[in-house]
């Protein structure tokens, strides 16, 4: 068994402007709206609770004009190229489905080119594909996406073809579950927690066929705890809350469970994942390369 490679170094946005202004998921109420000073209370007790497990947290400042930047996971896909010269960070950014979150990029982006890395687009504006990072993690042999209610297929062939990797697509069917990082999270190279029912019959088999030792959640747990929405930093699970069957498995299997209460957060729909961006995928360690890339869809 071994930890995942990736997971210690994080972007996140300072929670300053956090609100419901709108409803683009069935979590989101605009007459519920979150407490300012416990956001930022829990906020900041989870950025120290990860930096005390030895992660890297780097803070973008939050957009007044955008609430939802703060689940910073979807301001883009970070990975790091090994090259001649050291390691190169790129960050493929996120094209956001609904464009009351579009603003958030045009921040972001200069902030990641300020901060040495290289930067692309699959899409911008509106115009192309829409892609939103918390749909996409490394696992097993590729970059593992899920798409439908935010990312489009048409995304999957260009982050392939961009980073020369092969990505294999999960259709997303639940509204509630409407990232994949709410029903998937590696824990490290042969289990994951998995909630197959955000996804369809095809792409929840192709799901656990791809994870050796899965850990399934029922809809009702992904969906009431977020349990699903935790990182992982070596052998330490830190989640928003932990169902106490999830929690035996855990900690039978060797991890550490590190319980933070984001609840704030869930009034827009996202949880501590959301809220933390990993941008340590190494290309060639933590995902094969594949000359020209290559996709796989899941049958019909
Ligand atoms: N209100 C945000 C949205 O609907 C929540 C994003 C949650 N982020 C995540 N990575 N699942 O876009």
């Amino acid at each position: 068994m071994s930890e995942l490679g990736w997971g210690r170094h994080y972007v996140a946005v300072e929670p300053t402007h956090f609100r419901v202004d709108y409803v683009i998921n069935p979590f989101m109420d605009p007459d519920v709206q979150p407490d300012p000073a416990l956001a930022w209370r829990q906020w900041f007790d989870m950025v120290g609770t990860l930096r005390g497990l030895g992660a890297v947290v780097d803070v973008l400042p939050q957009r007044p004009d955008a609430p939802d930047m703060v689940y910073a996971m979807n301001l883009g896909l970070g990975v790091v190229r090994p090259g001649p010269d050291g390691p190169a960070p790129h960050v493929v950014m996120s094209h956001m489905r609904y464009p009351q979150r579009r603003m958030e990029t045009r921040s972001a982006q200069p902030w990641f080119a300020e901060h040495g890395a290289t930067t692309s687009y699959v899409g911008r504006d509106g115009v192309g594909a829409h892609l939103e990072a918390g749909d996409a993690f490394a696992f097993g042999d590729a970059l593992v996406v899920g798409y439908g209610p935010r990312t489009e297929e048409l995304a999957l062939k260009h982050l392939a073809t961009e980073l020369g990797v092969r990505v294999r697509g999960l259709r997303i069917t639940h509204p509630g579950m409407y990232h994949l990082d709410l029903a998937f999270c590696p824990l490290d190279d042969r289990r994951a927690l998995v909630c197959p029912s955000a996804l369809d019959d095809a792409s929840a088999a192709a799901l656990l066929d791809l994870v050796p030792e899965p850990l399934v959640l029922t809809e009702e747990e992904a969906l009431t705890t977020f349990c699903a929405n935790s990182v992982v930093v070596g052998r330490t699970v830190v989640m928003p809350s932990c169902p106490d069957r999830v929690r035996t498995q855990l900690e039978a299997w060797g991890f550490e469970v590190v319980v933070v209460d984001v609840s704030e957060f869930h009034k827009g729909g996202g949880s501590i994942r959301c809220l933390t961006n990993p941008v340590d995928i190494t290309l060639g360690r933590d995902l094969p390369l594949v000359p020209g890339g290559e996709v796989v869809l899941p049958p019909e």
